[in-house]
């Protein structure tokens, strides 16, 4: 187990995100509860990780499955009371297991009662906690967008005044300028410190310093500064644990969020190699095939670009993306193959890992009819395109590659009813294929993609050179292989991996003759690389 009052323990760390609800229920109410997390703990004990990423239990309107929250220090009676949050915190505790929350600080629900103060008059002492703008109906303060369709201003007649919002309109944005409110904010995170969780995980962290006016969401002027506050009055202590979401994060950026002196945050989840494979200037829905070469060049920038001076999340998943053996790998014939590929490729590198529920099973994208979704995303996406002529099927199609539901249909645990996660009506619709792909029959079989995962938590433990070594792209611009070294002291770790389903040349470099196969999904390599094929070799001189 890891020494979690030091700082740094999530430099050897690998952590699970949870989407609790749909995860597991536990009251065949179709919903995901903390009840259910509290019985799998022993499953995450067994896959080897050290924390948990839980995914927002916070009351809310669930507007945005709990993005939008109406009392950060309350548990959504959803996913239980109180006291199954404590419980889950003590339970996971004695697994060594972490619990970090998903804090929501650029906006609230419109039902967080600050709002509900706030919209009542323009002298009323929490109006200013949002972010207003005097006008007239219908003329909105300038024409920017917001992210989930739709203008970003929403009027309130009895005010006269727009409030901006960067999200769907009940995620109105909180005003960071509003010192007031940011102490108010200080006070739920210290809230749940006090109740034992030991890490943040920041929503859209980068927003939260926006200048409307000057068109600024991502990235404002003060961002830095009010993340430095934000570090010095809520997260004190040595161990605690903080991850921000920052879609517009580049290496130098992510430098200071993650400062090695700890000023700021932990580490940061950027998106650069996430949007590689989309239409440049254009949003996620507009997708292009991924380059390989692109990627690993960008892989690699990062490698190098916090190596000794922050530090990077590792991942490919999570509650807003397709999955990824559907985006990169192949979820037909090679789906074991080249989950285990994908797997093996980013757990040799250095940064903290992020496995996201039922990416250690392979789970795969799915496609719904349109009544069937529950993301607001996806629904205002398909109202606003169809409208604007696109045609149906086109908008269903990107759907298909791109929606979030795709990672938020239920944890496929066995091959009964729901897939066994829910005795009632599951709230989204569990994956066909779960009579194959479910956790049970991974369990039971020692060459599954859970087991491929297990190896690789417990390689990262094992190794300093997977932890710490300095990054080497090998071959960068070969569109088939990715193969990289990595090397500390004495110790060399050698990582390829053949993306494609065709055979692919590739030669062992010599410094690695003889060395040991630390983990391969394809018995001993060999020539070159076979469809999907990927390994890590350790050799010490
Ligand atoms: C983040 C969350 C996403 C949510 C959005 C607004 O991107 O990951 O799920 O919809 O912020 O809070
Ligand atoms: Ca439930």
């Amino acid at each position: 187990m890891l020494d979690k009052t030091k700082r740094g323990w999530f430099k050897s760390a690998v952590l699970y995100q949870i989407y609790p609800k749909s995860f597991q229920d536990t009251n065949g109410d179709g919903v995901g509860d903390l009840k259910g997390v509290i019985s799998r703990l022993d499953y995450l004990q067994k896959l080897g990780i050290d924390g948990i990423w839980l995914s927002p239990v916070f009351a809310s309107p669930q507007k945005d499955n709990g993005y939008d929250i109406s009392d950060y220090c309350a548990i959504d009676p959803m996913f239980g009371p109180m006291e199954d949050m404590e419980a889950l915190i003590a339970e996971a505790k004695k697994c060594g297991i972490s619990i970090i929350m998903d804090l929501v600080l650029n906006h609230s629900s419109d039902q967080h009662p600050w709002f509900r103060e706030a919209i009542k008059s323009k002298d009323n002492p929490y109006h200013d906690y949002y972010v207003w703008r005097d006008g007239e109906p219908d003329c909105p303060p300038n024409d920017m967008r917001a992210a989930f369709g739709g203008s970003a201003w929403a009027y309130v007649p009895h005010l006269g005044q727009y409030y901006f919002h960067q999200f769907a309109p009940e995620q109105p944005d909180l005003n960071w300028e509003n010192p007031d409110m940011r102490r108010g904010l200080y006070g739920f995170i210290r809230f749940w410190v006090e109740k034992g969780v030991e890490g943040f995980r920041l929503d859209v962290i980068d927003q939260i310093a926006k200048e409307p006016d000057n068109f600024i969401t991502g990235n404002g002027p003060k961002l830095h500064e009010f993340l430095r506050e934000l570090s010095r009055e809520a997260f004190c202590e040595e161990g605690l644990v903080t991850v921000g979401e920052a879609w517009g994060a580049d290496v130098e950026r992510a430098k200071l969020y993650s400062a090695p002196d700890g000023s700021e945050l932990s580490m940061v989840f950027q998106f650069e190699h996430i949007c590689l494979d989309q239409e440049e200037g254009k949003s996620k829905w507009e997708a292009i095939p991924l380059s390989l070469p692109k990627f690993k060049a960008c892989m690699e920038r990062w490698q190098h670009g916090l190596h000794g001076k922050g530090w990077n999340s590792l991942f490919m998943d999570n509650h807003d993306l397709p999955r990824i053996v559907s985006r990169w790998g192949d979820d037909g014939a090679y789906r074991v193959k080249s989950a285990k590929m994908l797997a093996t490729m980013l757990h040799g590198m250095e940064g903290t890992p992020y496995v996201y529920q039922g990416e250690e099973l392979g789970m795969t994208n799915i496609r719904l009819p349109l009544e069937s979704y529950r993301d607001v995303e996806i629904l205002n996406l398909y109202a606003e395109r169809t409208a604007e002529g696109e045609a149906p099927e086109a908008v269903m199609e990107k759907i298909y590659a791109r929606g979030r539901d795709n990672a938020r249909t239920p944890m496929q645990w066995t091959a009964g009813e729901n897939a066994g996660f829910t005795t009632g009506e599951p709230w989204l619709p569990v994956n066909p294929n779960y009579s194959v792909i479910n956790a049970e029959a991974a369990l039971a079989d020692p060459d599954s993609v859970f087991y491929a995962y297990q190896k690789l938590i417990a390689l990262r433990k094992e190794y300093a050179v997977i932890r710490e070594g300095s990054f080497t792209l090998l071959c960068p611009e070969d569109e088939q292989v990715f193969a990289y070294t990595r090397d500390l002291g004495h110790a060399h770790l050698l990582v390829a991996a053949n993306f494609t389903a065709e055979d692919a040349p590739f030669e062992i470099p010599e410094a690695f003759a003889g060395a040991k196969v630390l983990i391969s999904n394809d018995g001993a390599p060999g020539k070159g690389l076979r469809p999907y094929e990927a390994y890590m070799l350790y050799i010490e001189d």
